[in-house]
């Protein structure tokens, strides 16, 4: 393999729509063997990224969930001590041998794992900040030692490991030097075009443009709470496309609404847009020159 071939590892798959810098970053990330810190809007496909990334390096994906409650060290291990005092209890076999109740995580079982796999830190922001400090460690030298037993995990094939943050809170700068880091953009009309034909095969043209139009042009009102997000939009699609509704029919409207808008206040406010007789854009050259280039 040329050297060039040996760096483009991945290079995308028919269900994903990745961007050129993207892959370039998971391509710079599986080859210095660091973290790919992803960070974008909720909805941008920084979650599925992972599947896709897997499927791709035809590697198993393990996905950890971040949650506010996540400590560091439960990706590493966790100690069943319930399970012993069960065990030591009820006569439950050989208590005296902790490794019996030692589980790996998700990160010591991809260390562990005889195959290189990909790994998915999902949301690290939701955890605390000491969170990613107390990963920094093992991520970067693959391994840790389970306290209880004094055994050393290390990884046989160090796994391609992304992990995603919505910015809810600022990652520690020794954190973020380990990392390589890809922000995806909100995807512009072609891109997204590409996305919509990924979920809603050969849709239908003239719907396709009118419901971008109007996707695009919620996105724009800056009154709103919470702006529609690309699973939103796919979403919203499979709404009209079940309902049969024609593309004349979200000429001049928008149905469904609730599939794209989630705060009450939104809603309301579009709703009273359109009694007060509001017009709706269905020409590209209504939206701004950012959407006309
Ligand atoms: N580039 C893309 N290619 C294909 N589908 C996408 C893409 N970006 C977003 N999606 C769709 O949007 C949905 C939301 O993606 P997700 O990974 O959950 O977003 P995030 O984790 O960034 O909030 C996915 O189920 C996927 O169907
Ligand atoms: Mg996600």
């Amino acid at each position: 393999m040329s050297t060039q071939n040996a760096f483009r590892r991945f290079a995308g798959t028919e269900g994903y729509i990745a961007s050129g810098p993207l892959v370039d970053a998971v391509n710079c990330s599986i080859a210095l063997e660091r973290p790919l810190l992803i960070k974008g809007e909720p909805g941008t496909g920084k979650t599925v990224l992972a599947r896709h990334v897997a499927e791709g390096l035809g590697m198993p994906l393990l996905t950890w969930h971040i949650k506010s409650t996540s400590k560091a060290v439960e990706g590493l291990y966790v100690y069943d001590t319930v399970q012993r005092l069960n065990d030591s209890r009820f006569g439950g076999g050989d208590v005296s041998d902790i490794s019996r109740y030692i589980k790996l995580g998700p990160l010591g079982r991809s260390f562990a794992a005889e195959k290189r796999m990909v790994l998915l830190i999902d949301e690290i922001d939701k955890a605390d900040l000491e969170f990613p400090n107390d990963l920094l460690r093992e991520l970067d030298e693959m391994r840790f030692t389970i306290m209880e037993t004094g055994e050393e995990v290390a990884a046989r094939e160090r796994p391609v490991v992304l992990i995603t943050s919505n910015n809810e809170k600022e990652l520690p700068d020794a954190f973020l030097r380990r990392c390589i880091f890809h922000f995806i953009d909100f995807p512009g009309r072609e891109m997204m075009k590409q996305i919509v034909d990924v979920h809603h095969k050969n849709l239908d043209a003239k719907l396709l443009d009118q419901v971008l139009i109007k996707f695009y042009w919620l996105r724009e009102q800056n009154e709103l709470r919470k702006k529609p997000s690309t699973s939103e939009l796919v979403d919203w699609i499979a709404a009209l496309l079940r309902s049969g509704i024609t593309p004349d029919q979200v000429e001049s409207h928008i149905p469904f609404l609730g599939a794209l808008l989630k705060k009450e206040q939104d809603v309301e406010a579009l709703e009273s847009y359109d009694k007060r007789g509001g017009r709706y854009p269905n020409k590209w050259s209504d939206l701004g020159p950012r959407y006309n280039q």
